[in-house]
């Protein structure tokens, strides 16, 4: 391996720019995954047989323009009012019963079993609709 000096030199200089190409070339690819399989997830593991994406309430409330918007949830029996960031729309997904938007507060929805990874795309999903649908 040392007495090839001169390929070694190559490599080294080589390799830090393959590993930002392939860095930059998986982020990107990652994201569009995320988007693509939160869509997939949102009617394979049923959300939207409670939350509509065109602005009509069901159940849940629609989910296509939600963020920026102001809300008032209930916690702990206590009243907050906010405006909905992308770390709520998360939280809500995770934890549906740590705090409750007012006007749904009679109806339920149930925790579903998602790995963090499938929580991440279907957050990044929603906030791909919320974001175009403003535009
Ligand atoms: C059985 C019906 C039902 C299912 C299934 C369901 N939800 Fe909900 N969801 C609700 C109800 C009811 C609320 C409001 C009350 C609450 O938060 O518990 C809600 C609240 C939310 C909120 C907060 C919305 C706001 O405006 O405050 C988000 C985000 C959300 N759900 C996403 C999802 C996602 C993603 C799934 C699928 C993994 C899902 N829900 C599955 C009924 C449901």
């Amino acid at each position: 391996m040392y007495p090839k000096q001169k390929n070694n030199t190559k490599t080294v200089c080589f390799l830090p720019l393959l590993v930002s190409f392939l860095v930059i070339g998986c982020k990107d690819s990652k994201e569009k995954i995320n988007i693509e399989k939160g869509q997939e997830l949102f009617t394979s593991v049923g959300c939207a047989t409670c939350h509509s994406l065109s602005g009509d309430k069901l159940y849940g409330p629609s989910l296509n323009s939600i963020l920026g918007t102001k809300t008032k949830v209930i916690r702990n029996d206590k009243e907050y009012s906010f405006i909905i960031d992308k770390n709520y729309i998360k939280k809500s997904i995770i934890d549906p019963d740590y705090e409750k938007p007012i006007l749904f507060k009679s109806n339920k929805m149930p925790k579903p079993s998602l790995t963090n990874f499938e929580v991440d795309c279907i957050t990044n999903y929603l906030l791909s609709i919320n974001n175009t649908s403003k535009e």
